[in-house]
């Protein structure tokens, strides 16, 4: 695994300058403190090229080994081409076939369920998934309600068949809600309603999201989810050594933790340096608990997520490493 943050830090003192919030508010709501914002040069590929390449030293692997490359990502550099390409010309992994994937903040999941499905086929050895995100492009900033809550950074992870005896992904569920998708959206910029003077002028092509009804969604789906991987797997939820949720909001993951009746202790918890990363989050959490030695070898870790389509699921999986 591997990550990759901007090192420009916005606390929420920052934020108090931009729009009317306050350090208390934003904390008592959302346990954020700050969040990473990219430069203006750097696009969401080069986060993930960072996290990418990390990930590749951490697993030992050349970029020429690479069968395929997954970036999970809702800020893409361009419409197309898809940012995997884009990432696999700086890597030079040019053996690698190359797919986006948009799966808003269960994006990460997303892709190592995809990448595992390949592997499990035959179809590929050797994969890289990578979540990523540039938030910050896409973030209203006079809209105090979304624009505290996101930040910018990048997780990856190199897949591979598990080695003998060892279990690698146990179990995972997915599942998806398209009739509440105008509850979280960049509602411009697509082919329904191309960008336009008139949607820049209106922060159309800026991310929507009406939060209070998705923190319900959040909680109930990502709850489920976590309860189904587990039975899924044969296990309970105090076999589980580390929980990664997807890093939205700490109520959520309070919430979370009462519904599965696991402790905090048992969270991996960065959403206070982070914010939300949405894609990029349970990567970035991954990279972090295994870098500082909380994750070892032989845990058993359940990663959960939620995010706008809507999308959810939740993946089980012994780490080996
Ligand atoms: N500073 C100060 N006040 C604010 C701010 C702010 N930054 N933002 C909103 N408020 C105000 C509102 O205007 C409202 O004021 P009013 O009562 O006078 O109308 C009040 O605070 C309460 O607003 P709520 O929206 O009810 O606040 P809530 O407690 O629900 O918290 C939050 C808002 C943090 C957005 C929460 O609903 C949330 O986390 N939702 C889930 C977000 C999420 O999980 N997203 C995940 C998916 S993201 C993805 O897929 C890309």
């Amino acid at each position: 695994v591997g990550s990759h943050v901007p090192s420009r830090v916005l606390t929420n003192h920052d934020l108090e300058r931009i729009v009317a919030t306050t350090h208390e508010w934003i904390v008592t709501r959302t346990g954020m403190r700050e969040r990473r914002i990219a430069a203006a040069h750097e696009a969401t590929s080069d986060l993930a090229v960072a996290a990418g390449r990390r990930a590749l030293e951490a697993a030992g692997v050349q970029p020429a080994d690479l069968d395929m490359i997954i970036v999970a990502t809702i800020t893409p550099d361009y419409p197309f081409p898809n940012t995997a390409c884009l990432v696999q010309r700086q890597l030079g992994a040019d053996r690698a076939f190359c797919m986006g994937l948009e799966a808003a903040c269960s994006g990460f999941l997303y892709g190592m369920e995809t990448a595992r499905c390949y592997i499990a086929a035959g179809m590929a050895q050797t994969a890289l998934v990578i979540g990523a995100e540039k938030m910050s492009a896409v973030l209203d900033w006079t809209d105090r309600s979304t624009c505290v809550l996101f930040g910018d950074g990048a997780g990856a992870a190199v897949l591979r068949p598990a080695p003998a005896g060892r279990r690698g992904i146990i179990s995972s569920v997915f599942g998806s809600d398209g009739t509440l998708s105008e509850l979280l959206m960049i509602p411009a910029g697509g082919s329904r309603r191309p960008a336009t003077a008139e949607t820049v002028a209106a922060r159309e092509h800026c991310l929507r999201m009406r939060g209070r009804e998705v923190f319900r969604h959040a909680v109930t789906h990502m709850a489920e989810a976590a309860v189904a991987a587990l039975h899924k797997a044969g296990l309970s939820i105090a076999d589980i050594r580390w929980v990664i949720p997807h890093q939205a909001n700490l109520r959520i993951i309070a919430a979370i933790g009462e519904r599965l009746r696991c402790p905090a202790s048992r969270f991996i918890v960065n959403v206070e340096k982070y914010g939300n990363t949405s894609a990029a989050s349970i990567g970035l959490a991954l990279d972090e608990a295994v870098r500082d030695g909380r994750i070892v070898d032989g845990d058993l870790v359940l990663m959960v997520a939620f995010g706008a389509g809507f999308t959810w699921g939740a993946t089980v999986m012994e780490w080996t490493g």
